[in-house]
């Protein structure tokens, strides 16, 4: 596999590490880890004589290989899971594929997995979705060399829903799911037990990727900086891991459960005969009550629980689903040239946006009886502002564009440096808002939040000249790297200028804006309300439709010149919680921050 050789993360720590200067009263374990120059060396956690699992887990991530296309195997990087103590449908391999087996567990359980690290790189499992404590959340910080082990333990406190896991480690999470680092995680209850929704063989996980491969079979990925700034797209359509995914189905309800695993495809997913979308739950588990969509908007790390009913059908029909047509997640400039066909020396990338089938379903069994779709689903409490501790000066989560910086608050990636407006009090309901900062009208909103909140971006806005202008240096290395990678091609070209041009600074900020799924770690939060500024375009209206509310989320797309405000808890643990754009590339390359609860 090809791929970028990253900056050294000493270097990197070195840096931003001195930002931390400007702050003062951080937690004593924070600072202490101050100055050491690179991501410290954490012990890894053991298992405790007083926890006492139901459920326990041996996890292997580890070097493999697995038959994807006709011919050659395709070496990749697998979770293999064995079940050590538990019920026996808690493990359920997907046959032939790279993912890891989709993991069933109950709430209420206490899990104990063992995360053996058999790869020849630091690695850390991060379990997308459940709220558990910080030491088991799989923080970077706590990445484990080949050869060690690192315990979790935890009680699964989330209701139903369904959840991933995926490493996590500083840098390199996204090649690593790439390589095929990912798995399903079904929660199941009692308030979802007593709906009777289709369950064992007519309960269908169904992981989207996208992957481009080499004449020899084998992974190809991120060549060019442009690869890093727009995300990586591959030029083939994976489901559970196979290529031209068919499902044979019975004439009755069935339930799927759709999870983007891929690092940056944002999918539209809609039925080819027209007939609506059944949504019944979302990232965080069941919504209130079904709805209908024309399409749904499906960004990496976002989850969709969909309610498709094939009674009534003939044996030997027919019904794929496909990613529509939409425009507008990439700056104009990428879409062109990916329309022309953008890729590098091994093939064009399948265009984001463009139409094109993601799997089909076939009737081969007739059944004479299918349940009937629950009207009522789920209960949640619906947080209102009031609920909130800061009606009036939400937690800013501003995304900042740059030709070499992906950034958020204006800062790239370090553990120890927590702006104020980082630092939230356990046990309280934050109200965020999440904005592009130079998007639409120019750097407006930045400041605006700055004045409502007084906090915070008074700091992004210092650390943002900084902090790009580091990145910028450390870009232009990375981008120099690449170069070696023979690549003569007009789409790199023109990159470089809108680079350039953008480095320039000023009326950059349309050129470079695009979609970013915001992700944040610990509990679901809800969307309070989009809004777009300046008015909603032509490719705005692509997409607009697509959007589930209601329902609880832990990844929310956040459309160019789009503001989203949310409501999160943020009970039960403290610590480091992460949050960042699930556009993987888009995270490695520093689009992360962390919370502190304290
Ligand atoms: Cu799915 Cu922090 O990630
Ligand atoms: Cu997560
Ligand atoms: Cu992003």
């Amino acid at each position: 596999m090809k791929r970028i050789i990253n900056p050294s993360r000493r270097r990197f720590f070195a840096q931003t590490g001195a930002g931390l200067l400007a702050y003062t009263a951080l937690p004593s374990w924070l600072q202490a880890m101050e100055g050491m120059g690179e991501m410290p060396k954490m012990t890894p956690n053991k298992a405790s004589a007083n926890f006492h699992p139901d459920v326990e887990i041996d996890l292997t991530c580890q070097p493999s290989t697995v038959s994807i296309l006709p011919g050659q195997p395709t070496r990749v990087q697998q979770y293999i899971a064995k079940l050590v103590k538990g019920p026996a449908n808690t493990l359920t391999e997907l046959p032939g594929s790279y993912l890891g087996p989709v993991m069933r567990f109950q709430k209420g359980q206490k899990i104990r997995i063992n995360l053996h690290n058999q790869l020849d790189e630091v690695s850390i499992t991060h379990w997308h979705g459940l709220h558990v404590p910080a030491l088991m959340d799989g923080h970077p910080l706590y990445s484990i060399g080949k050869g060690e082990t690192f315990v979790y333990e935890f009680e699964m406190l989330n209701r139903a829903g369904m959840n991933i896991y995926h490493p996590h480690p500083h840098n390199t999470t996204a090649s690593q799911v790439y390589q095929g680092l990912a798995g399903a995680i079904l929660v199941n209850d009692e308030e979802e037990r007593r709906l009777e929704l289709p369950d064992g063989e007519y309960e269908i996980p169904i992981v989207i990727q996208d992957r481009r491969f080499d004449s020899e079979n084998q992974l190809v990925y991120a060549g060019h900086m442009r690869d890093r700034m727009m995300g990586f797209y591959g030029d083939r359509i994976l489901v559970n891991g196979h290529p031209d995914f068919n499902l044979d189905v019975a004439s009755r309800a069935y339930r799927f459960r759709i999870l983007n695993g891929s690092t940056a495809r944002i999918y539209k997913l809609a039925w080819d005969d027209n007939s609506p979308i059944t949504v019944i739950g979302t990232d965080g588990g069941l919504l209130e009550t079904p709805v209908n969509k024309p399409y749904v908007m499906l960004a990496p790390g976002e989850r969709l629980d969909v309610w498709a009913d094939f009674s009534g059908r003939n044996i030997g029909s027919q019904l794929a689903m496909r990613s529509r047509s939409f425009s507008g997640v990439l700056p104009k400039m990428a879409e062109r040239m990916m329309g022309g066909g953008m890729g590098g020396m091994h093939g064009k990338a399948l265009p984001v946006g463009s139409d094109y089938p993601i799997f089909s379903v076939k009737v081969t069994r007739q059944v004479s009886d299918s349940p009937a779709l629950p009207g009522k689903l789920s209960t949640y409490h619906h947080y209102q502002i009031s609920d909130t501790a800061n009606p009036n000066k939400p937690v800013p989560i501003a995304i900042s564009e740059g030709p070499m910086a992906m950034l958020l608050n204006g800062r790239p990636y370090a553990y120890n440096d927590i702006l104020p407006s980082e630092r939230i009090p356990l046990n309280t309901v934050q109200l965020m808002e999440i904005f592009h900062a130079h998007g639409g009208s120019g750097g407006h909103g930045g400041a605006d939040t700055a004045k409502q909140s007084g906090q915070g971006m008074q700091h992004g806005g210092d650390g943002n000249a900084e902090g790009s202008h580091k990145m910028g240096g450390m870009g232009m290395m990375r981008g120099m790297n690449h170069g070696g990678d023979n690549n003569v091609e007009g789409g790199d070209h023109q990159m470089g200028r809108m680079g350039m041009m953008g480095g320039m600074g000023g009326g950059m900020g349309m050129m470079m804006s695009m979609a970013h799924p915001i992700h944040m770690h610990g509990q679901s939060f809800q969307i309070i309300s989009r809004t777009i500024e300046n008015g909603e375009s032509e490719d705005y209206a692509t997409v607009k439709d697509g959007f589930i509310e209601g329902g609880l989320k832990d990844t929310v797309l956040v459309m160019p010149g789009e503001r989203v405000k949310v409501i999160k808890p943020f009970q039960d643990f403290k610590g480091l919680f992460m949050y960042h754009c699930h556009n993987l590339e888009h995270e490695d390359m520093g689009m992360m921050r962390d919370f502190l609860i304290e």
